[in-house]
């Protein structure tokens, strides 16, 4: 009988649950494909009888990660503890122990990314994170490996699934934005602390770690311009859909001359665009490379199931290179800068909430012509003589920074009502789909 390969399951919430589910599941499968037989030898919960029940068997639960390292023998650790204390540090007694980690913790490797790795070099041990962006699809082998001989120039991609399914719900069936969350909670989409997902920040720990794959740019969150759905209104979505867009979160990764551009902000995709028809907890991600050109994976980018799934693509990976002894090389993160946040060129829609008054109009597009913003299309909906209206404006490209000013001197403009919204249009009607 194979000798099994040992795992220290840290973590039984969502995704630590579908690990154990899918491995209870296809385990003879797996090791009839791989020859590979996962055993968990422990787990960390902080209800350790749910835990246990939820795991069957005779598995030890833990409550505390220092009695799975003193009591306990794995090959391989398991990091789904999520947040940042206990899995940071659990994970370095792996790296000091030689053990490798698997882990889904894109907070931690987009903040501490840096220490993480030097402490698993040091410890000759591999550290594996499919899982720590876009679900299921292989978003780190894409730019790790099968984009590893070409020169990368752009990924972009919607890949927080709990914001999608947002606004997918509030587009589709006009759900409001927290009863939308609410259900993508209780779906498992969301992370333990939904402000990261509804403010851009787990979309942009993702983002950090796709550039530093690509680009070798730091594993740090300086730099990022980050805007979440939080502000989203309905009236947003329906402007975009008369212009013929739909609103997506998207995370933009962007090589300009040599250094490097990274935003997330819920943006307009022209409505005949792939990316426009990934809907619901769906993730997509779009890389362009020289040689290859274009290319696109679409996949579920949340939840038990998906994220699972490539957690146990990982352990199959780790257990194929401790079988070899081999530990992954990973790219070192460079000097390549990353440019000022508000510093990229876009183009963009911009409602500016005011009253139906006379010279409106002329003040707002007299701001806009003074910053040399050329305007595309506008749109004002009908409404009483001196009731509030919007003036909603496509601009032609400018840099972020530009419209920010405009913004500010729009808002201090006679009967406008509110601070202007901005969004920036990823995806123009001109662009082939
Ligand atoms: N909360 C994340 C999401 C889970 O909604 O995409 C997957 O990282």
């Amino acid at each position: 009988m194979t000798k099994p390969c040992r795992i220290a399951l840290l973590g039984v919430g969502t995704v630590g649950g579908g690990v154990a589910d899918l491995l209870a599941r296809n385990g003879e499968d797996i090791e009839s494909r791989t020859g590979i037989r996962f055993e968990i030898a422990c787990a960390l919960a902080r209800n350790r009888e749910r835990a246990a029940k939820r795991l069957g068997g005779n598995i030890a639960v833990e409550s505390d990660w220092r009695r799975i390292f003193s009591e306990h023998e794995f090959d391989i650790a398991v990091e789904l503890i999520g947040g940042e204390t206990d899995a940071c540090e659990s994970m370095l007694a792996a790296f000091a122990r030689n053990k490798p980690v698997v882990t889904a913790n894109k907070a931690l490797l987009a903040t501490r990314g840096g220490e993480i790795l030097a402490s698993a070099a040091k410890g000759a041990a591999g550290i594996y994170f499919e899982a720590a962006v876009a679900g299921c699809i292989p978003a780190i082998r894409l730019l790790k490996g099968a984009l590893a001989g070409d020169r990368i120039r752009h990924i972009r991609g919607i890949i927080n699934g709990t914001c999608n399914y947002m606004l997918t719900r509030m587009r589709t069936d006009g759900m409001s934005s927290s009863d939308a969350l609410a259900e993508a909670q209780q779906l498992g989409y969301a992370e333990a602390d939904p402000t990261l997902d509804v403010d851009g920040l787990d979309a942009a720990h993702k983002a950090v770690i796709m550039a530093w794959l690509a680009f070798g740019t730091p594993l740090t969150m300086n730099n990022i311009a980050v805007t979440g759905v939080r502000t989203i209104a309905a009236k947003e979505i329906e402007y975009a859909a008369e212009f013929g867009f739909c609103l997506k979160l998207l995370a933009n990764v962007e090589l300009i001359e040599e250094a490097v551009s990274i935003w997330v902000s819920p943006a307009l995709v022209a409505d005949n665009h792939t990316l426009a028809q990934v809907e619901g907890s769906m993730n997509a991600v779009q890389a362009k490379a020289d040689a290859a050109g274009e290319l696109s994976l679409i996949g579920a980018g949340a939840g038990a199931g998906p994220t699972a799934s490539a957690v146990v693509s990982d352990l199959v990976e780790c257990a194929t290179d401790l079988a070899c002894n081999r530990v992954p090389v990973m790219p070192p993160e460079n000097s390549r800068k990353v440019l000022a946040a508000e510093m990229f060129n876009c183009q963009s829609y911009l409602r500016v909430p005011a009253m139906d008054k006379p010279g409106v109009m002329a003040r707002a597009t007299g701001v806009l012509a003074d910053l040399d913003i050329s305007i595309e299309a506008v749109r004002q909906p009908e409404s009483d003589s001196g009731a509030k209206t919007d003036v909603v404006f496509l601009l032609h490209e400018t840099s972020w920074q530009n419209l920010h000013k405009a913004c500010k001197m729009l808002a201090g403009l006679d009967d406008v009502t509110d601070w202007p919204v901005l969004l920036p249009i990823a995806v123009p009607h001109t662009e082939k789909k």
